[in-house]
């Protein structure tokens, strides 16, 4: 067993969060680089922590350890959400899990996918009418997904009501983000006070909506076997969080960079006519682009990741966007090529972590999947598309989602009006 290399330095004045939370990918590079190696110690939200950078170390903190290292009962997400399935541990969290699974399975799964055909063919099908800053319509496109499909509210039936709910949980989403980096004094902030005046506002129309709508997802979660009366609506108000079409937008606008232009028309016709290839295309898109930076966990006892000693009560972060990148598993980890998939990483998805891993991976994934599909695969039957102008700077940022820092513009031209091939660029 070795000691980890880094240091956590001391309390408060040796904290990272800031120089974390401002680039994270910076950070752990410089770190990775200074160690030669992909685990490190520092210190974030002040308390000695963990880096895990490789496939090895993530599938050790989140499968074959899980029962040691648990989700943080005081993260900020219990804060912003109340007790939810995500801040829980043990059986409290297995049981919310079964509950939940009936809501993205099966006949619960099977009985959105109208809606989401419907209201993608919606989004989409005027794109070629303007230039288009995709991220910003694909977040709305995420919006009306989640407020359709878990509060039966949309903008052609109830204008004012979508726009209230949108409104609120964007306030409510600010809020989140604010506190992070404050150390010295957590959670306070006057984006954080409107945060939470807009949750109060937020759980009012929730609770109604449990107690007098009966159809739908929203009508489903009121009947299950939850802890207690106020489960559904904390979970209601974290399934409809602005969290998810941040993430949903995120991989379509990463979706939308990787293919366009001519120079990747080919893929894109072939993601058309090939099933297998789109899920590769995906699969690829969200190695290298995950919506989330990473998850994490505390050790509630001393134990060891990838061979060094980890203590009771540290921290421990997975960072996914390095973990995708670990070379000693994807061969030429920084080009985007869907075909590994079918070749040298066949059958290894399970090494990626976009959506966590192991027994608290996302209980979202399957709807995700299906959402994404239908979206990508409209882009790809109507369209051709090209960033313009080209010259636009597309550095990501990595937080609070993955996306260009400035939102990418694009052209689309509909295939109907065009001779395929020639989008632009
Ligand atoms: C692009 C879309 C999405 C991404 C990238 C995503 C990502 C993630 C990740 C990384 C985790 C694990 C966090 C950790 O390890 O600490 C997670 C957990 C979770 N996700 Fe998602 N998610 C997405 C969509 C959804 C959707 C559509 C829902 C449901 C409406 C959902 C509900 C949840 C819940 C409830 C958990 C907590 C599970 C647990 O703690 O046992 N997610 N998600």
């Amino acid at each position: 067993m070795s000691k980890l290399p880094g240091n956590a330095g001391v309390t408060v004045l040796g904290d990272k969060s800031v120089e974390f939370y401002r680039d994270p990918v910076s950070f752990y590079g410089q770190r990775m680089d200074r160690h030669r190696g992909r685990v490190f110690l520092s210190r974030i939200l002040n308390r000695p922590t963990v880096f895990v950078c490789s496939v090895r170390g993530a599938r050790e903190l989140l499968c074959e350890k899980s029962n040691i290292f648990q989700k943080d009962p005081t993260d900020l997400m219990t804060n912003m959400y109340g007790d939810t399935i995500v801040t829980t541990n043990g059986e409290e969290a297995s049981l919310l899990r079964l509950s939940f699974s009936s809501l993205f399975t099966g006949n619960s799964l099977e009985s959105t996918k109208g809606y989401v055909t419907r209201i993608c063919e919606q989004h989409l099908k005027d794109l070629s009418s303007r230039g288009q800053c995709s991220y910003s319509v694909y977040k709305s496109l995420g919006t009306q997904l989640v407020l359709g499909l878990f509060l039966n509210v949309n903008p052609d039936e109830q204008p004012e009501l979508y726009q209230e709910i949108s409104c609120l949980c964007t306030q409510h989403w600010h809020g989140l983000i604010s506190a992070p980096v404050n150390v010295k004094v957590p959670m306070w902030s006057s984006g954080f006070s409107t945060a939470l005046e807009a949750r109060e506002k937020l759980m009012a129309i929730i609770k109604d909506k449990l107690q007098n709508d009966k159809h739908g997802l929203v009508g489903t979660l009121g009947s299950l076997p939850l802890p207690d009366s106020s489960s559904a609506s904390q979970h209601l108000l974290l399934f409809i969080s602005a969290l998810i079409p941040k993430a949903l937008a995120s991989l379509l606008t990463s979706f939308t960079l990787a293919l366009s232009g001519n120079q990747q028309v080919e893929t894109r016709r072939k993601a058309q006519t090939d099933a297998d290839y789109l899920g590769f295309v995906l699969l690829e898109v969200q190695r290298l682009w995950p919506p989330f930076i990473g998850g994490r966990r505390i050790a509630s006892q001393d134990c060891t990741i990838a061979g060094f000693h980890v203590p009771k009560d540290y921290g421990a972060v997975y960072i996914s966007h390095a973990v995708h990148r670990d070379p000693e598993v994807f061969e030429d980890p920084d080009s985007f090529r869907p075909e590994r998939w079918g070749e040298r990483n066949a059958g290894q998805q399970h090494l990626l972590c976009s959506f966590g891993n192991g027994p608290r991976s996302c209980i979202g994934v399957k709807l995700t999947d299906a959402f994404l599909k239908e979206a990508c695969m409209y882009l790809l039957q109507h369209y051709d598309w090209c960033v313009d102008p080209s010259t636009q700077a597309l550095q990501y940022k990595w937080l609070p989602v993955s996306r260009p820092a400035n939102s990418p513009t694009i052209s689309f031209s509909r295939l109907d009006e065009n001779p395929p091939g020639h989008s632009g660029s």
